[in-house]
């Protein structure tokens, strides 16, 4: 298993780029199983995450192929609607298949996620739009079955709460349905736009993504369409915390900056300098005191819960007291034990974080227990003094890709061995 070795104190300078979004492009593989032409989708970063769900699709039947950053695929043929535990209990985007090949194949065998590190995470609203839509659904196994033999007619969808792939899920599901679908409380993330958009391109019809009522004509089948995925915001806004909380000037660039407003302005509030020299790239500058601020994580556009790790790291280098909130998932604050490893000063109670700083950190071997969490714990490495061994960096490359070597060009002392 490879670790990142980290000596920190090197303040991050100069441009680092971000790759197309993980979180897009996660559902968009997936809705090329809603046609039998072939989806070519440009910008798909090289996570293990997209790895994986490209073996999913492979395994369902359909052919991908990758070449010079694209990803072109063709399921001519729906031949295995099933998704099984091995791939969905190491990924559980897994269960955007499950929408789409009910609306193809009129059948889908997608395994239950079960627990993970960061909360319950249970896909009951995918299920309970899924049978508004029409498919009869059961539970066995550890596995749920959906039919929908004569197809899935649209229908009035309220989701009790906002889930952005159950969004994505049904609005995949509803474009192959007859007639009108309404998803009301609907995600607003920047990725279900995404996705509305590579969906249009295919020949759905769909309005007010991006907003919490979207509304889609189903119609009788979809077409091949050429894609290019969005920036990814959470990747961005990881490297802005790298440069505030290293007392750098970083640039980020290839970013959408409307992603990350919610970011910004914490950044600014706590005496970053946040400025946009060109249409998709930010800088920002810390070269004085960072001061505390509260932070409560919330759907898009509030604070992403995927950036709460980081900003909990650059709150342990800020004068004060900050409280942070969690509000989407139920346990992810397992970062603040190892943060408190190397010296921060962090009380969980609950849904909620205190952090007191600023406290000088010290290099210490900790463990990655999730994607931001490792994340957060890089940006700690990089203001720690000493050494800082990560152990499980896979998790880091589930959505990162090549972040030693994004980071090292911008004056990080981070290694990767074995
Ligand atoms: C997406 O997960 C992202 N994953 C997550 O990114 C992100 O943290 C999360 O949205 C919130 O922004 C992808 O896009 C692939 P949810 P998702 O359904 O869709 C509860 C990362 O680090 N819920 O919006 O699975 C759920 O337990 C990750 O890249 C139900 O109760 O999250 C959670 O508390 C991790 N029943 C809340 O809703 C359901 O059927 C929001 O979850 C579905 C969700």
């Amino acid at each position: 298993m490879d670790k990142f070795v980290i000596n920190g104190g090197n303040a991050l300078r100069g441009e680092i780029p971000v790759n197309g979004s993980k979180n897009s492009a996660l559902p968009a593989l997936a809705a090329a199983l809603l046609t039998a032409e072939p989806v070519t989708l440009h910008r798909i970063p090289r996570v293990r995450d997209i790895r994986t769900m490209q073996r999913l699709l492979v395994d369902v039947g359909a052919k991908v192929d990758v070449e010079d950053g694209a990803v072109r695929l063709e399921a001519a043929k729906i031949v295995s609607p099933e998704a099984p535990y091995e791939l969905v209990k190491t990924m559980r985007a897994s269960s955007l298949v499950l929408g789409p090949l009910v609306a193809r194949a009129g059948r889908a065998r997608v395994s239950l996620p079960g627990g993970c590190a960061i909360g319950a995470r249970p896909i009951n609203l995918h299920i309970f739009g899924l049978e508004q839509l029409g498919a009869r659904i059961e539970q066995s196994h550890g596995y749920i079955e959906a039919v929908a033999p004569d197809g899935l007619r649209g229908a009035s969808v309220h989701f009790d709460r906002i889930t952005v792939t159950g969004t994505e899920d049904l609005m995949m599901a509803a474009v192959l349905a007859k007639g009108e679908t309404v998803l009301r409380n609907a995600a607003r993330e920047p990725e279900v736009m995404d996705l509305a958009e590579l969906l249009i391109k295919m020949g759905a019809k769909i309005e007010g993504a991006g907003t919490s009522t979207i509304r889609i004509q189903g119609v009788a089948e979809l077409g091949g369409a050429e894609h290019t995925i969005i920036a990814d915001r959470i990747e961005a806004g990881t490297f802005m915390v790298a440069g505030a909380i290293t007392g750098g000037d970083v640039t980020v660039t290839g970013c959408n900056v409307e992603h990350v407003g919610a970011l910004v302005a914490k950044l600014q509030q706590a005496g970053a300098e946040v400025t946009q020299p060109g249409a998709d790239s930010v800088r920002v500058r810390a070269t004085g005191k960072l001061r505390s601020v509260d932070m409560t994580t919330e759907e898009y556009p509030g604070f992403a819960t995927d950036l709460q790790a980081q900003y909990m790291a650059l709150m342990t280098q800020a004068e004060g007291i900050a409280i942070i909130v969690e509000t989407i998932f139920e346990n992810r604050f397992m970062h603040a034990q190892e943060m408190a490893r190397m010296g921060a000063n962090i009380r969980v109670d609950g849904k909620q974080a205190m952090v007191a700083g600023p406290r000088a950190l010290s290099g210490a071997g900790v463990i990655a227990s999730d994607l931001r969490a490792s994340a957060s714990l890089v940006l700690a490495a990089l203001v720690a003094k000493g050494e800082t061994v990560i152990d499980r960096v896979y998790h880091i490359d589930r959505g990162y890709e090549k972040i030693e070597q994004k980071l090292a060009a911008a004056g990080a002392r981070i290694e990767r061995v074995e």
